[in-house]
C-alpha cells in the first residue's frame, strides 16, 4: 500500500531534515528581528550564527551525507534540468527520489544566498559596535556596504523561500507525492525504478551536530555587544538621572509645603 512506512522510501536522513526545518525557522525569525537595534538585535546575531554554522555543516553533509543529501546527488546536468523544465511545463514532471533537478539548483541558490547574508549579516554588525569574531579589523566602508548587501539580500531571500514552497507545493500538486510529509518523515511512496538509499554512520551526523552547537556557542562567547550595551546604560543613567532630578523636585515642593 502506497504511503505505508513498511514499504515506503527512507530519503531523507535525519540530519537534512534537522537541518531543514532548523533552517527554515531560523531564517523566518531573523527576518522579523532584523529592524529592531536593542535586545532583538543580539537573538537575530545567535540565530544568524546558527544558521552560518548550519549552512557549512550542509555543505559538509552535501560531500560525506547519505546518497540523498550529496550535490553529486541532485545536481543536475543542464540537458536533464531542461528535459525536466520541458515536461514540468507539460504539467507532468518526472518524480524523483532525491530532489528534482529544478529543486536541486534551487537549493544551492538558497544555500549562497544564505551564506551572503550571513556574512554581511556579521561584518554590518561590526558597524554597529558589535564585536564579531574573525572580523575585528573591518573598515566603515566595507560594513556600510554590507548593511546594504544584507538587507537587500534578505528581502530576495524572502522572494526565493516563497518561490521554493510554491514549487514544493506545485510538486506535490502535480507528481501526488506529499513531499513535505517526506521532509517531515524522510519517507517516500517507491515508483517504479527507485531504491533504498543505504544508510552511512550515524556518528558523522553526531559530529556536524556536534561543530554546529559548540561552533555557535563558541561564536557567542567571543561577542560583545559593547555600543549596543552603552546605549543602554547611557539610557539607564538618563533615567537615573530624571528619576533624581524628579525626586529633589518632589522634595522642594514638600519642603515649600511645609
Ligand atoms: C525560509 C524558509 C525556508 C528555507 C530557507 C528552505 C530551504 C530549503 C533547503 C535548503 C532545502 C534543501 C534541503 C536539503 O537537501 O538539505 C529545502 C527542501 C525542502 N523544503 Fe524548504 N525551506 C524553507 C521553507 C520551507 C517550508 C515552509 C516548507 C513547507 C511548506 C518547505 C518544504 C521543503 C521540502 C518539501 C523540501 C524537499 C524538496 C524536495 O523533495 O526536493 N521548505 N528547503
Amino acid at each position: 500500500m502506497p504511503g505505508n512506512t513498511t514499504e515506503s522510501l527512507k530519503v531523507w536522513d535525519l540530519p537534512t531534515r534537522v537541518f531543514h526545518w532548523m533552517l527554515a525557522l531560523l531564517v523566518f525569525a531573523n527576518f522579523f528581528t532584523g529592524e529592531d537595534e536593542g535586545g532583538l538585535l543580539i537573538v537575530h546575531t545567535y540565530c544568524g550564527y546558527l544558521i552560518g554554522l548550519l549552512l557549512i555543516a550542509r555543505v559538509a553533509w552535501g560531500v560525506a551525507g547519505n546518497r540523498h543529501a550529496r550535490f553529486g546527488d541532485f545536481l543536475k546536468p543542464w540537458s536533464e534540468t531542461r528535459e525536466y523544465l520541458r515536461q514540468l511545463l507539460r504539467l507532468s514532471p518526472p518524480r524523483y527520489v532525491g530532489h528534482n533537478p529544478l529543486g536541486g539548483w534551487m537549493i544551492v541558490v538558497m544555500l549562497v544566498s544564505l551564506g551572503l547574508i550571513v556574512f554581511t549579516g556579521m561584518a554590518a554588525a561590526v558597524g554597529e559596535g558589535v564585536r564579531i569574531p574573525f572580523l575585528g579589523g573591518l573598515s566603515d566602508g566595507v560594513s556600510e556596504a554590507s548593511e546594504e548587501i544584507h538587507e537587500v539580500a534578505a528581502t530576495v531571500m524572502m522572494v526565493l523561500a516563497g518561490l521554493h514552497v510554491i514549487g514544493v507545493l506545485g510538486d506535490w500538486l502535480l507528481t501526488g507525492e506529499n513531499i513535505i510529509k517526506a521532509m517531515v518523515t524522510g519517507r517516500k511512496t517507491p515508483a517504479e525504478g527507485m531504491a533504498p538509499a543505504p544508510a552511512i554512520g550515524a556518528w558523522r551526523g553526531a559530529v556536524l551536530a556536534a561543530f554546529v552547537l559548540l561552533g555557535t556557542g563558541w561564536m557567542i562567547d567571543q561577542t560583545r555587544f559593547e555600543n549596543v550595551d552603552n546605549e543602554h546604560e547611557e539610557h539607564a543613567e538618563d533615567y537615573d538621572e530624571e528619576d533624581e532630578e524628579d525626586e529633589d523636585n518632589h522634595h522642594e515642593r514638600y519642603d515649600d509645603d511645609d
